[in-house]
């Protein structure tokens, strides 16, 4: 039996899908604890290619339960895709009839609230999610279990005036807003739909524990977009830290707790990102990594691996052992850059908005293997320039790598 979870340790998108499927291999129970339809969680298996946003990825594998939990954002439009891709896998899924509910009036919040913001934007996904978690936080919202029926969705609407209310909103930020019977239109495609997948997602994980089971809890985006360690206003909404685990689900001992970490940093959306290449390298590194945002398209930044930012990752987001994603990207290069400092910075600061703002990184230069490392499944088989770099990694970061990602397929990747 195992409590194992898996986290991103860097701005998202750091090969949580690829690496989640891997990890997944053994698992009874993979639950998803926090966000949104903000994810984008991309597989390659045998040379097709999966795109998941809110289910957790073990429903491509029918030894897998797949758990949505209490503190994620349901967002109906997309749960119905995926559960659609889920019934062709033969997956088994459960949604937790307490979560939150996305509505189309959150969406329109969101974009309302980047567009009159202009220049100084987030950048988010347009997926409603701050909105909704605002909803969230201020305990007035609609639940998955009301869009059993029309009856429970429209009381819930109206308890404590909850719809005139996000009508106010959306009108202020000049957004076109859903009058009720649209409203009721667009639940009309999610009423009882949902039903058959409802549980109670805290005692089943409960259970599965007690029955000595494999339970694999999966993060979403990474600490660095974390709502409280994050650089506000530029991160997400949610904790993605191991609290939100613990909080969602009572579990507070885990096994492992896996942070998943590309070789280099990408960012999408704004805010400061200190070892953003904006030239040819960071050019090269986009499409060698076809680095474009699985859930919005968008351009991925692209930077040298930041060591000074994974190290505060690891340490708030709890994690004691790390995978090293898309090291096969460097090989484009001639010589590879790690930031280990930033200037004059206290190596236990928090990594606020400001201090990110001001960073000055201190690179440490490493030379690039010749070979194609896409094919190696050894580590000992590794080109010694790639070693050194990994065992830098792990003495800095006095933490264990236990895998490598070297091409996007689940078999490209070596264990240690
Ligand atoms: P939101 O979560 O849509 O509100 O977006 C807030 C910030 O988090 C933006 O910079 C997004 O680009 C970023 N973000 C949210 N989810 C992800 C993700 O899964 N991967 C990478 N960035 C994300």
């Amino acid at each position: 039996m195992a409590k194992n979870v898996i986290l991103g340790a860097q701005w998202g998108d750091e090969g949580k899908g690829k690496h989640g499927d891997v990890i997944s291999r053994d698992a009874d129970y993979m639950v998803r604890s926090q966000g949104g339809a903000n994810a984008g969680r991309t597989l390659m298996i045998d040379g097709e290619q999966i795109i998941m946003h809110l289910l957790p990825v073990g429903i491509v594998r029918p030894n897998v339960i797949n758990l949505v939990g209490p503190y994620v954002l349901m967002d109906p439009e997309v749960l119905k895709e995926e559960l659609l891709i889920a019934k062709k896998c033969g997956a088994k899924v459960i949604l937790d009839d307490s979560a939150p509910v996305v509505l189309p009036i959150h969406k329109q919040i969101d974009r309302g609230r980047e567009k009159l913001a202009g220049k100084s934007a987030i950048g988010t996904t347009q997926r409603g999610i701050g909105p909704a978690y605002e909803d969230f936080w201020s305990r007035r919202f609609v639940k998955l279990g009301d869009l059993a029926t029309k009856k429970s969705f429209e009381k819930a609407l109206l308890e404590r005036e909850y719809y005139q209310e996000k009508v106010a909103q959306t009108k202020f930020l000049g957004e076109y807003f859903l009058c009720y019977e649209k409203l009721l239109k667009w639940g009309e495609d999610f009423y009882g739909l949902f039903n058959s997948f409802f549980g109670d997602t805290r005692a089943i994980v409960a259970r599965a524990i007690a029955e000595d089971k494999n339970v694999l809890f999966e993060g979403a985006q990474g600490v660095m977009l974390d709502c409280l360690h994050g650089a506000r206003p530029y991160c997400t909404s949610s904790f993605c830290t191991l609290g939100a685990i613990s909080s969602s689900f009572g579990v507070y001992d885990f096994d492992r707790v896996i942070g998943i970490a590309k070789a280099y940093v990408t960012r999408v959306g704004a805010g400061p990102f200190p070892t953003k290449l904006d030239n040819k390298i960071g050019e090269r590194i986009r499409s060698a990594g076809a680095e474009y945002g699985a859930t919005t398209g968008r351009p991925r930044d692209c930077g040298w691996l930041d060591l000074f930012a994974l190290k505060f990752a690891c340490r708030m987001g709890g994690i004691t052992e790390l995978h090293i994603a898309k090291l096969d990207v460097l090989s484009c290069l001639k010589e590879i850059k790690v930031c280990v400092a930033y200037r004059g910075v206290d190596k236990y600061s928090s990594l606020t908005t400001e201090v990110l703002e001001n960073a000055k990184p201190v690179y440490k230069i490493f030379p690039v293997w010749k070979e194609d490392i896409s094919v190696v499944r050894d580590y000992d088989k590794l080109p010694g320039e790639a070693k050194d770099y990994l065992s830098f990694l792990e003495k800095f970061l006095k933490i264990k790598i236990s895998a490598i990602g070297v091409g996007p397929d689940r078999k490209q990747i070596i264990y240690r």
